[in-house]
């Protein structure tokens, strides 16, 4: 980095435009394994919360690895930038006044915590989307398991890529033993007393 940066000081706080948008700012981050059911729910999380009247806005592993990550692969330096520049990208919007949902494989425990450090404890809410690998790749969604196993899609994770699991969830969704509906109501209580103005 050039050591000839000098950030500026806005006029305006996060706290001010929270004010503005009557809504906390916070980040609800969904980690968990390919399969699991991370998008299904954040997608749900987030109408729900635009229906009641939250600006939200969702970051989606595929979504951002087809544009803004295009340039990073799935190897654990891949990983680690795409998450690290999704904590940045989720930073950005925080301070903006928004509620953010991203939902991220993020395998490593120590690349959520550094998200966590990077939007504040504060701002932050993790979701473990927690389903068996065996239930995961038997729903196999984008048959990526199948294309794992026989060898042609590399660094796969929880097949020859390792999944860390989290040590400090807000949340933990068997997704295996609930339908999506109980775990939306179950998030709904959580985080509609995080994103309410105080
Ligand atoms: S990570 O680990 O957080 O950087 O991954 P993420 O950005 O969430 O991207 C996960 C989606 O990429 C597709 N995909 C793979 N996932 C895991 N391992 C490998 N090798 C891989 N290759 C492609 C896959 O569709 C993931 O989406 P989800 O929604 O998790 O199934």
């Amino acid at each position: 980095m050039s050591n000839y940066i000098y950030p500026i000081q806005t006029k305006v706080s996060q706290h001010q435009r929270e004010v503005l948008l009557n809504q906390k700012a916070t980040l609800i981050w969904f980690t968990g394994l390919s399969g699991s059911g991370k998008s299904t729910l954040a997608v749900q999380l987030e109408a729900q919360l635009h229906n009641l009247g939250f600006k939200t806005y969702l970051l989606d592993g595929d979504n951002i690895r087809s544009r803004l990550n295009k340039d990073l692969n799935f190897t654990e330096e891949g990983r680690v930038e795409n998450i690290r520049r999704i904590g940045e990208v989720s930073k950005l919007f925080l301070d903006a006044g928004i509620i953010v949902l991203s939902a991220f494989i993020s395998p490593y425990e120590a690349d959520r915590e550094q998200v966590r450090r990077i939007v504040g404890e504060e701002n932050y809410l993790e979701v473990f989307v927690n389903a068996p690998i065996e239930v995961c790749e038997q729903r196999d969604v984008k048959g990526l398991y199948k294309k794992a196993r026989s060898g042609e899609v590399k660094n796969f994770t929880g097949i020859d890529s390792p999944y860390e699991i989290p040590q400090h969830p807000d949340v933990v969704l068997h997704t295996h033993e609930k339908t999506v509906g109980e775990s939306i109501q179950m998030l709904l209580d959580i985080v509609g007393p995080r994103v309410t103005l105080k």
